[in-house]
């Protein structure tokens, strides 16, 4: 039978379904006793205990914890652990991510740890050394673990976080009522919540940040998908002012080395607003856990350390956790645990074809039937149809100059600017090319991309032979002029990484980047 967890990248939390997780943290449970017992033969269950086996920590960002613990992880399992000295690599002379990491594959390292400014670094890759691995017929696909990827997320500090709430909340997950307190802007861990918490069949969160510091709107989104019930504080004396407390808090530091001159200017008072001072202790109910994926700050805590030795203290057992948590999801990626995990729900990619190619019967127009406006019947040729409907006149203009660049719908014929039969609509663009023959499947595909609810008509001895409607297409990848609008995107052109473009449709008509997550409406797609 399939290993379920053998070769697996963590790129996002997402990539380990909720039943994956907590078959983690039941492992992760088990782990935690034996090492307590000092049960050297249940340990060595755990124990990948293979000198050849490759285990790579890149870090390209500061880290304490992540590295150290993955470090002393890797030390647990006695396997082959590395470390690339990222000031004296070859990123240095402009090497690409995807050359230096297919290198390290081809020597036999098999989990790769990263932690880089670079959003989606770890999906690319994954994807860039298998390939590498097939071609030079590797008997192996590196597995990918995200530690960190600029403001987007962090799943391992994520698995460390569940683990410790159901900790303490008796392995029960009926529900959870948190509180994300401080710098949720740029926060990666707080929004891998955004997923993560769907762990709990209910969840209630409160965000307490200021307007600077908020919880950027891709997160609320997933997290409004999710059903969770959401409120929003600008501070925590607001927060105390009102009646329901969370009794779980979520704190995280200012990541000033983030942020804009602006921002920075009024650290003081964005900080005074989220810290935790004796005055808030008398409000705040006894049985109060407090977190921190930590470091905090030594001159301005937002915890303080007079908590420290309160019951409050969840944070120092969090950051314990985080070691235990991580040597077994090496176990599990190594296929060393998790032979007997027997998924219930098959996560299966679904193969259906979606139609967003609609081939419609042509209306046979009477001979007084009306045209629009400026468009005399052409022939032979292509008509598209429909264009922007809905847009201004100057949008469908510069619209229709893009469809005809991408689709070198070069030649003679014309674009024109028409009356919406739709009269909700106004204005919609015609694109008319006598003569032109030469549209297969590919560009008809682009059209779909390019301009969903158009028509192209394909016209022969005066009559519609064929006639389809575009409808977006489930994800949008392979153009040229397609582009991620996220500065810290690993596909952002600005990176030179040779990095696609790659878009999945929402449920909504948003579109999704493949590597970053970030939201884009289908016109922010197209540069
Ligand atoms: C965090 C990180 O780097 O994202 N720390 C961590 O990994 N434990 C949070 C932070 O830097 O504030």
């Amino acid at each position: 039978m399939e290993h379920v967890f053998k070769g697996r990248t963590l790129a996002v939390i997402n990539d380990l379904s909720n039943e994956e997780r907590l078959y983690l943290f039941n492992k992760t449970k088990e782990l935690k006793e034996a090492v307590v017992k000092d049960d050297q033969e249940v340990l060595s269950n755990y124990r990948i205990d293979d000198p050849t086996f490759g285990i790579y920590e890149v870090f390209l960002e500061d880290s304490t914890r992540t590295r150290e613990s993955f470090k002393n992880a890797a030390k647990f399992h006695r396997v082959k652990l590395s470390s690339l000295s990222t000031d004296s690599s070859s990123f240095n002379k402009g090497e690409s991510y995807a050359d230096t990491f297919n290198t390290l594959t081809g020597y036999d390292n098999r989990v790769f740890i990263i932690r880089s400014k670079l959003e989606g670094v770890c999906r690319w890759l994954q994807s860039e050394t298998s390939g590498f691995a097939e071609r030079n017929n590797l008997p192996f696909t590196p597995s990918f673990i995200n530690a960190g990827d600029g403001k987007h997320e962090h799943p391992t500090q994520e698995l460390l976080d569940e683990y410790t709430f159901l900790e303490d909340n008796d392995w029960n997950t009926d529900s959870i009522h948190i509180a994300l307190v401080g710098d949720l802007f740029h926060g990666r861990t707080v929004h891998s919540k955004a997923h993560g918490l769907t762990i709990f069949d209910k969840v209630k969160i409160d965000l307490i940040a200021p307007e600077e510091l908020e919880m950027p709107p891709t997160y609320i989104a997933i997290m409004e998908s999710h059903g969770y019930e959401i409120r929003c504080f600008p501070s925590i004396d607001a927060y105390l002012s009102q009646g329901e407390v969370a009794d779980k808090w979520y704190f995280t530091r200012p990541q000033l080395e983030r942020m804009g001159d602006r921002i920075l200017q009024k650290q003081d008072e964005l900080r005074k607003s989220i810290t935790f001072n004796r005055a808030h202790l008398d409000i705040v109910a006894e049985g109060t856990k407090f977190y921190h994926p930590l470091p905090r700050h030594k001159s301005h805590p937002v915890i303080p350390t007079f908590l420290d030795e309160t019951p409050f203290n969840g944070w120092e057992r969090q950051s314990a956790n985080g070691m235990l948590v991580r040597i077994v999801l090496l176990a599990l990626f190594s296929g060393k645990l998790g032979e007997d995990f027997l998924p219930t729900k098959r996560v299966v990619k679904s193969n259906k074809r979606v139609e967003f190619i609609e081939k419609v019967e042509p209306k046979v127009k009477k001979k007084s039937a009306q045209y629009s406006e400026g468009v005399h019947p052409i022939t032979n040729g292509i008509v598209i149809d429909h264009i922007g409907a809905g847009d201004t006149t100057s949008e469908i203009r510069a619209h229709m100059t893009s469809i005809t660049k991408v689709l070198g719908l070069h030649g003679k014929g014309g674009e024109w600017v028409s009356t919406s039969s739709n009269t909700e609509d106004r204005y919609k663009g015609i694109i008319f090319r006598p003569d032109f023959q030469q549209f297969d499947l590919t560009s008809l595909k682009r059209l779909a991309a390019l301009a969903p609810g158009s028509t192209l008509n394909i016209i022969e001895d005066g009559k519609i032979k064929e006639k389809y409607r575009m409808h977006l297409p489930p994800k949008i990848y392979n153009f040229e002029d397609l582009g991620c609008k996220n500065p810290n995107c690993i596909s952002h052109r600005a990176h030179d990484e040779g990095v696609p473009a790659y878009f999945w449709k929402t449920k909504g008509e948003t579109f999704v980047c493949e590597y970053c997550g970030k939201l884009h409406s289908f016109k922010e797609i197209w540069n």
